[in-house]
């Protein structure tokens, strides 16, 4: 297994150690995992890195807090934790709610470290879940929190990291924030619910499928980018940045509902064609679908609606999701809201930590995993 370390999350002895403890998961064989590998720039270094480079104490403070918030007396908590934590991750959306509070030049104080790891928590807490929830086995090119530990405790823990969340929140003291990262843990959950019942349910539409992005990925994008603003006390910056985050974390789900067909696998860290086994009604599928002729839209009925599925049948969604080129044009919509992203951007100045989110957008579009 590729041994890349994250630009933003170097392995910490901590972690190490925690995952060498007598456990429940004692035997679990933990390897380093390629961690921010994308496309790299002709710069060489890729948007990941820069980001975190210009960012390093901010993200090393965050690390710091996410290994101290993450311990419990209740030796499986750490265990669990640590072992999705230290499997790396690419750190997008702590990078973010820090990149955006020294944009809006917060300077004194250290609110937004606590809170980029309050909005780490809440991802990796709806990781936990989610994984559950779709029965996935590789997360982060390890096996998953719920194949090593089980589904009861990938959810309990999942509850703890979620619970740790809200206690830096109202540590944070602001009632702004608390509305804001709390409203979008709610919509997280709705997005769940919601691709839950348009799951296997061919009917579902464009309108339909956005919604769920936006509620189970955009929402947390979106709040985690504003927070930077109201740490530092700009509020005539909370609309642009919270624009910014909608935008890139639709682009960023759109990406990823196309990587789930067509990423290769070890690069990516997740099981390629887990949405077409759980009958997910994604943009590919939908594409395909709205074009497909009668003999093809029975292969979907079978598959997506009836889940009756054979192992030949991801190899033929996807010549299907390519006859109508749905991988390309599930690409295109997401360039569009990357661009969107961007241009909310426009309203801040020229500065290095600007093209840095911008480049974000672009990376967000290319990436591989
Ligand atoms: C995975 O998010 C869940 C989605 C919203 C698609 P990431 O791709 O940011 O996951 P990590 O944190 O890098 O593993
Ligand atoms: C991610 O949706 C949304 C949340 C984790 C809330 P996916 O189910 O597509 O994410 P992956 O592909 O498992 O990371
Ligand atoms: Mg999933
Ligand atoms: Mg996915």
């Amino acid at each position: 297994m590729n041994s890349v370390t994250c630009p933003a999350f170097p392995r910490e002895g901590r972690i190490a150690a925690c995952l060498q403890e007598p456990s429940l998961g004692a035997n679990l064989s933990i390897q380093p995992v390629a961690a921010c590998p994308a496309p790299a720039p002709a710069s060489g270094e890729d948007v990941l890195s820069v980001l975190a480079r210009l960012l390093a104490a901010d993200i090393e403070a965050c690390n710091r807090t996410i290994v101290a918030r993450m311990d419990s007396p209740v030796a499986l908590i750490p265990q669990l934790a640590a072992h999705i934590v230290a499997a790396g991750g690419k750190r997008l959306r702590p990078l973010l709610t820090l990149a955006c509070a020294r944009l809006c030049g917060y300077r004194e104080g250290a609110r937004h470290i606590k809170l980029a790891a309050c909005v780490e928590f809440i991802h990796t807490a709806t990781l936990l879940h989610d994984d559950v929830v779709d029965e996935s086995q590789l997360r982060r090119g390890l096996a998953s929190a719920n194949a090593v530990f089980g589904n009861k405790a990938s959810v309990l823990v999942g509850d703890f990291l979620f619970a740790r969340a809200f206690q830096l929140m109202v540590e944070d003291g602001s009632l702004k924030v608390l509305e804001i990262l709390s409203r979008a843990a709610a919509t997280i959950a709705e997005g769940e619910v919601l691709q839950l019942v348009t799951q296997n349910d061919l009917s579902t539409d464009y309108a339909r499928y956005l919604d769920v992005i936006k509620g189970k990925t955009a929402a947390l994008f979106e709040a985690g980018c504003q927070v930077g603003a109201i740490v530092a006390e700009k509020p005539e910056a909370e609309a642009a940045l919270a624009a910014y985050g909608m935008s890139l974390g639709i682009a960023f789900q759109l990406v990823d509902d196309a990587l789930d067909y067509s990423a290769d696998q070890a690069t990516l860290g997740k099981t390629v064609g887990d949405d077409f086994r759980e009958g997910k009604m994604t943009l590919p599928v939908l594409l395909a679908l709205d074009a497909a002729d009668a003999e093809e839209r029975a292969f979907w009925e079978r598959t997506i609606e009836q889940l009756d599925q054979t192992e030949a049948d991801l190899d033929r969604a996807l010549t299907l999701i390519d006859r109508h080129d749905a991988t390309r044009r599930t690409l295109d919509r997401a360039r569009g809201f990357a661009e969107a992203a961007k241009e909310a951007l426009a309203v801040f100045p020229d500065s290095e930590l600007r093209d840095c989110l911008r480049d974000i957008a672009d990376y967000t579009v290319a990436r591989i995993r």
